[in-house]
């Protein structure tokens, strides 16, 4: 009991939290990407969609998913906050010139990107699950409600932004997991940037062409 208090309670034992985490809302964010693109296919396939998933397993299944991915997100944020908060109290002060060494852009973000991605996730659920900041939600239509969502150009900019900062914040996390599941060599290193790259870069890209589409009309009612 002691030792796996200790484990988790170490630097490595957090960055093995944040990295299961990590794959499960890694999973989470290409599934959903995927379900979205549906949108393409028309109202019928994407309101379709979303009508088995609230049927998945007699209307269980839902739930079971929404409590891993909050589970997830709980041990994510935890884990992210205590290793953060463990790195400020550790760096040492007074030197003249900080430099970045380890530490790449990217990973700098990660500190802003949590955090505005944690603000997206609440508007979001508001906007397109409770429907309480949508001006005309129609809770049965998921097809009426992303269109009539995206038409409204603030909304769409802040849905793309916080896209542009998903990407960052995957393209680090992406490439920190794979260091910590055991791909930290010489000859893995370019390869973990590629993998975290174009991982990133499809979610993003499917993500923002929804907003891009409705804005353009490509997407109507
Ligand atoms: C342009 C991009 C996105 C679109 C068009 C979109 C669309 C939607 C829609 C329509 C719903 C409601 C589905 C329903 O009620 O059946 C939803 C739910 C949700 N979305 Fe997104 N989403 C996007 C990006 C994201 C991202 C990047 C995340 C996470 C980082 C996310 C997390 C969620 C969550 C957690 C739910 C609630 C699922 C539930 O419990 O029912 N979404 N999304």
């Amino acid at each position: 009991m002691q030792r796996e208090a200790t484990f988790f309670g170490s630097s490595i034992g957090k960055k093995v939290v944040m990295a299961a985490t990590g794959l499960v809302l890694l999973g989470f964010v290409v599934g959903h990407m995927i379900g979205n693109l549906q949108i393409y296919l028309g109202a019928d396939a994407l309101n379709g969609y979303a009508e088995f998933l609230r049927h998945f397993l007699h209307g269980q299944g839902i739930w079971l998913a929404r409590a891993g991915v909050l589970l997830a997100v709980g041990l994510h944020i935890w884990a992210a906050t205590s290793l953060t908060l463990g790195n400020w109290a550790a760096r040492p002060t007074g030197y003249r010139q900080w430099q970045a060494r380890e530490s790449t852009y990217a990973s700098r973000t990660m500190v802003w990107s949590g955090p505005i991605l944690a603000a997206f996730i609440v508007y979001h659920l508001a906007h397109l699950t409770l429907g309480s900041a949508h001006p005309d939600f129609v809770a049965s239509d998921v097809y009426h409600n992303v269109v009539i969502g995206f038409q409204n150009p603030f909304a769409s900019a802040f849905y793309i932004l916080a896209m542009l900062a998903l990407g960052l914040h995957m393209y680090h996390g992406i490439w920190s997991m794979l260091q910590t599941l055991g791909l930290s060599h010489e000859h893995w290193n370019p390869w973990r940037r590629v993998i975290a790259g174009v991982v990133a870069g499809i979610v993003v890209v499917g993500n923002i062409s929804i907003p891009v589409a409705v804005l353009t009309g490509a997407v109507h009612l």
